[in-house]
């Protein structure tokens, strides 16, 4: 694995800017598998910034969410579709036909799920997988247990996802507590995987995922079975591993 310590939020974003970048200049019609939450927010404004400079050209890429929310529908501001032309696809010059993210209000969920993972396939797998990191270790939805096996599918959220999202909505009751989530397996298939993490409240997981031993109750630790991985992570995040 591959380790870049950043200063701070803003340096993270920028590195992993920077790898995005050099990803989509060398293969224009790169497949990124996209994620969302807090972690890659200033990622996110880096690429549009670099884009209205005419630095980066979105034309041909195809992209891939990890999930989505079960039960919102795409003009819900919490539903990660809506996230995502919010902080990325509206502000850039991707195809909005060639943006995928998993329909949440399939009324068939397992059926969406499976078909998500051939629209992944058929676009010929992900060459840049982008993660965030859950308190827990989760990546995507896939919380502690899950099996190492498993292709997109439908997930009820844990307690402690839930209070974590909690603080995107009025109240707790509001937050989804199921979602469709790419598989472990669909995250490893990936050519590259890059995983971005800020933060002291990180910094236990993030020592047990990438030090510790691989397991299921670690859903992140299968990273390093991963052969293409670079973790960008601030000096906080990185604080209780010895570099
Ligand atoms: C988001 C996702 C989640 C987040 C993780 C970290 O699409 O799949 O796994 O990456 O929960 O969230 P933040 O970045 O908000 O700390």
């Amino acid at each position: 694995m591959n380790i870049i310590k950043a200063t701070d939020y803003n340096d993270m974003s920028r590195k992993a800017a920077n790898i995005i970048s050099a990803q989509v200049i060398l293969k224009p019609n790169s497949v990124l598998g996209l994620a969302t939450g807090s972690s890659p927010l200033g990622l996110y404004s880096e690429l549009v910034k670099r884009y209205k400079q005419g630095d980066l050209d979105f034309s041909q890429v195809k992209s891939v969410n990890l999930d989505e929310y079960m039960g919102l529908t795409h003009d819900n501001p919490q539903s990660y579709y809506y996230f995502m032309n919010e902080n990325l696809f509206g502000h850039i010059n991707i195809v909005p036909e060639n943006t995928h993210v998993p329909d949440g209000t399939a009324a068939n969920a397992e059926q969406a799920c499976a078909e998500y993972e051939k629209v992944i396939q058929s676009l010929g797998g992900i060459d840049l997988q982008l993660l965030g990191l859950g308190n827990n270790g989760h990546i995507g939805f896939n919380e502690p247990g899950t099996a190492f096996e498993q292709h997109t599918h439908c997930v009820e959220l844990t307690e402690s996802t839930i209070q974590a999202n909690s603080r995107f909505f009025e109240k707790l009751e509001d937050v989804p507590t199921k979602a469709c989530t790419m598989g472990i397996k669909s995250i490893m298939m990936a050519k590259k995987i890059l995983i971005i993490v800020n933060g002291k409240g990180k910094a236990d997981i993030v020592h047990k995922a990438f030090f510790g031993p691989v397991t299921p109750q670690v859903p992140a630790s299968i990273l390093q079975m991963h052969p293409d991985v670079t973790l960008v992570a601030d000096e906080e995040a990185l604080s209780l591993c010895n570099l």
